[in-house]
């Protein structure tokens, strides 16, 4: 059987999409169904950043399955402290794991780690670049309650430079076409233009919007998010950014009466708490699938091959350093191989998706 990771939500087909949230929702109905589904198995997960949501919920995910886990929340307490890289920490641990989930700060770093895995790899967020499986629960979300995931209007807010639920969200959407984007952001923490222009070519409409104000009342969809304060290079840069953009009650008495409100969690101050009683507020219902459809895809992981989709092969090129992006994995971990591949016509570094110059 092959081995099949997940770094890119482009990584599963649509077909597997659907199966993934079918199995989410008969899994989410009775999960003590599923309560052997993974006995015997073990799941390492190596977080080489903070997480609450994220690591429990990949934790309880394989205990409902049946499965075990082992694994670091903090690598100052493993070899990493030591300064042991990353291809041979992921050697290591793969030979003692059935499924790995990695999450770090350096951008493609899940991607490097599946070149030296044995075992299947979940990206659980690299740096600012993508973090599918928040994507495959706000698709969850979306579809539960709106019953679809095209035609819509969406509004994402907050940090959409640094934030990587947005642009995984954003790339996956672009996938259903038909839906219609509002970037509400300010000018310094405006999309990157490699998710932009996925945006564009999938035929979406995409408004750059200041202010919530302007177009809350448009929106079905809400996806507010924090102000990556750990990505900005001072104290004084955050401040400037911060606080800037809340949702309160007088903002929602301005959005239609079936507008959902998500969010990847943590929250900060973006959302006041009072919104949290408000019935279109459903982020906390969101995390909750993150368990159910995590659970899906650790089985499929498992316990299929799944289809072959193009993998994400990328070419040896013969220069020295090659990728300009100094939050690239590939700036840090100096073995790794050279590679590219082409995002709508544009040579990429296969490793974090930057443009090559
Ligand atoms: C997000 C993350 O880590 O990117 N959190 C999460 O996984 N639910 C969002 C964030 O930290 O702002």
């Amino acid at each position: 059987m092959e081995t099949r990771s997940l770094i890119d939500f482009g990584d599963i087909t649509m077909s597997e999409w659907e199966e993934l949230y079918e199995t989410a929702e008969k899994i989410k109905k009775c999960p003590a169904d599923f309560r052997n589904s993974c006995s015997g198995k073990i799941m390492a997960t190596l977080f080489y950043e903070p997480s609450t949501r994220t690591q429990m919920s990949f934790q309880a995910a394989m205990m409902r399955l049946g499965g075990s886990v082992v694994g670091f929340s903090d690598p100052a307490n493993s070899s990493v402290a030591k300064g042991e890289s990353l291809r041979d920490t992921i050697k290591i641990v793969t030979g003692y794991s059935d499924i790995a989930v990695i999450r770090s700060p350096l951008e493609g770093a899940a991607y490097a780690a599946s070149l030296y895995s044995r075992v299947p790899v979940i990206n659980a967020g690299d740096g600012s670049h993508l973090h599918p499986t928040q994507t495959l629960m706000d698709l969850m979300t979306i579809k539960e309650i709106k019953g679809t995931l095209t035609h819509l209007k969406i509004g994402v807010c907050g940090d959409l430079l640094n934030g990587r639920t947005v642009h995984s969200l954003l790339s996956a959407l672009s996938k259903f076409g038909e839906n219609t984007f509002y970037l509400i952001s300010t000018e310094e923490l405006r999309l990157p233009d490699y998710i932009r222009k996925l945006l564009s070519v999938s035929g979406g409409k995409v408004y750059d919007v200041p202010t919530l104000d302007e177009c809350i009342g448009e929106l079905d969809i809400l996806y507010m998010t924090r102000i990556q304060k750990e990505r900005f290079k001072s104290e004084e840069q955050y401040q400037k950014q911060s606080g800037i953009y809340i949702l309160d009650p007088d903002k929602m008495k301005l959005a239609k009466s079936d507008m959902v409100v998500l969010h990847p969690l943590p929250k900060v101050d973006e959302i006041e708490y009072t919104v949290d009683d408000d019935p279109r507020a459903r982020y906390f219902e969101q995390a909750e699938n993150g368990m159910y459809i995590r659970m899906a895809l650790v089985l499929m992981l498992l316990t299929k091959g799944g289809e072959k989709v193009k993998k994400r092969e990328g070419y040896p090129l013969p220069s020295k350093r090659f990728c300009t992006n100094p939050r690239c994995v590939s700036n840090h971990e100096k073995y790794l191989p050279e590679k590219t591949i082409e995002i709508n016509g544009t040579k990429s570094c296969a490793y974090c998706d930057h443009e090559i110059i």
